[in-house]
């Protein structure tokens, strides 16, 4: 069969919210794209991934009018609960920072960004298979892969984006003499429960406790969302509903507080890594999001640094475009990373901060308590907390970044008003 070639401005490997987030932003900018992604949509939609927004992504959606479901499914949070010991101990947003975070998991951003995609027209193609990259140090690489109906297709571009998450293939098209894989792995992973109860708190508790972390979140009024430490090794069939139960009545146990039960309907255990690939970019080839780099699971970083990424990818491709000049792309590296870092920074700390380390000695649990004791009772340390949290700009303010004179820069623009979500809580 011969080959049917497709010609795009920009080249997505990815329909995850990576991907389809800069397909929006580029088509803001008048910019086409082609975004390739293998798996089917309705399994993407039904995979149960994290479950919170920063404000800056909010404001992403909203300036794209992709916020109405959002906004009436969602439930904005003003603040979080750490629970040390027993004790509860509430972060205050609004007050710290001025700013909050919205409940709304990943599968529904997705599903947003996939309606809207198709609404706007956008050249959205799922179940591809064979996909593999060409020429990206060249002028015009390329795309091949075959599409859904079987045909052999290449996508021929002037760049490619590589939002193919953490196991993707764009990555390893940087050779390894060019780039540094910086790694860290924690000894204990998530173990992931769905549940059908109401809500038993009215914001997120992230418990510290001599048996654990434990993630007390929320989904709706009627499904819950719950997390605790477990062996990275372990599997789910080695927990019966009895001593999930147990494990997080141990975690979470304080003075007037009972943990809600209810049928549990899905079990996982999830992972903890901390990695960057560096550099972000290969010849005509740009990374962005879990392609680049992962954070574990603890502060709900992941999705909002795919936003940060695309976020100034879209701007330094509308710099090229529009006005000829090539010096945001060749800093995309520099200026993503330097966001990415605190992100990764905030997840370690965070991870650190709350997890049981195994072996850990009574220095390191002591200095942990005082750690935690710090943070929940300074303005201080609990301002880094809630700033880190609700999340920083996704662009840089500097000049060349923020262009109020395109659509786009509208949008980006936008996120930088600070202004508050408005759902309420379930
Ligand atoms: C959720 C996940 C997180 O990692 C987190 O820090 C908060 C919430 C969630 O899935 O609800």
């Amino acid at each position: 069969m011969s080959e049917r070639i497709v010609r795009t401005q920009v080249g997505i490997v990815g329909a995850g919210p990576a991907g389809l987030w800069l397909a929006h932003l580029l088509a803001v900018a008048g910019i086409d794209s082609v975004v390739l992604e293998k798996r089917p949509r309705a399994e993407i939609a039904a995979t149960h991934r994290a479950g919170i927004l920063e404000q800056g992504t909010v404001d992403l959606m909203t300036a794209l009018g992709l916020d109405a479901r959002m906004r009436a499914e969602g439930y904005a949070h003003h603040g979080i609960e750490l629970r040390v010991a027993g004790q509860a101990r509430r972060i205050d947003f609004a007050d710290l920072v001025g700013r909050a975070v919205q409940l709304y998991p990943q599968q529904e951003v997705f599903s947003d960004l996939a309606d809207g995609a198709a609404a706007k027209g956008l050249d959205v193609r799922f179940e591809v298979a064979d996909v593999a990259l060409h020429d990206l140090t060249g002028e015009s690489p390329s795309i091949t892969f075959t599409d859904a109906d079987g045909t052999p297709t290449r996508v021929v571009c002037d760049f490619v984006a590589g939002c193919d998450g953490s196991r993707g293939i764009s990555k390893r098209a940087i050779p390894e003499v060019l780039r540094t894989d910086h790694f860290r792995e924690y000894p204990f992973g998530w173990f992931g429960i769905l549940v059908e109860a109401e809500p038993s708190a009215p914001e997120l508790i992230y418990a510290n406790s001599d048996h654990g972390f434990a993630l007390i979140s929320q989904r709706t009024a009627t499904t819950q969302r719950m997390y605790f430490q477990c062996d990275p090794t372990d599997s789910p069939d080695n927990w019966d509903d009895e001593r999930i139960w147990d494990q997080l009545d141990a975690c979470t146990a304080a003075p007037g507080f009972t943990l809600r039960r209810g049928p549990i309907f899905d079990k996982t255990v999830i992972p903890m890594r901390s990695y960057v690939c560096e550099p972000l970019q290969y010849g005509r080839l740009f990374l962005a999001g879990d392609a680049g780099h992962t954070v574990p699971p603890t502060g709900a970083k992941g999705m909002n640094l795919a936003a940060g990424d695309v976020s100034v990818l879209a701007r330094s491709l509308e710099r090229y475009y529009r006005e000829g000049e090539a010096d945001l792309l060749e800093t995309y590296t520099a200026t993503a990373l330097s966001r990415v870092w605190k992100a990764q920074h905030f997840s370690w700390w965070m991870t650190s901060m709350l997890h049981t380390q195994p072996g850990a000695s009574t220095f390191d649990r002591r200095r942990q308590l005082g750690e935690l004791d710090l943070v929940t009772t300074s303005r201080a340390g609990s301002t880094y907390l809630a700033e880190a949290y609700t999340g920083w700009p996704l662009i840089p303010t500097r000049p060349g970044f923020l262009d109020p004179d395109t659509a786009l820069g509208n949008v980006l623009a936008s996120q930088l008003t600070g202004r508050e979500t408005t759902a309420s809580r379930p």
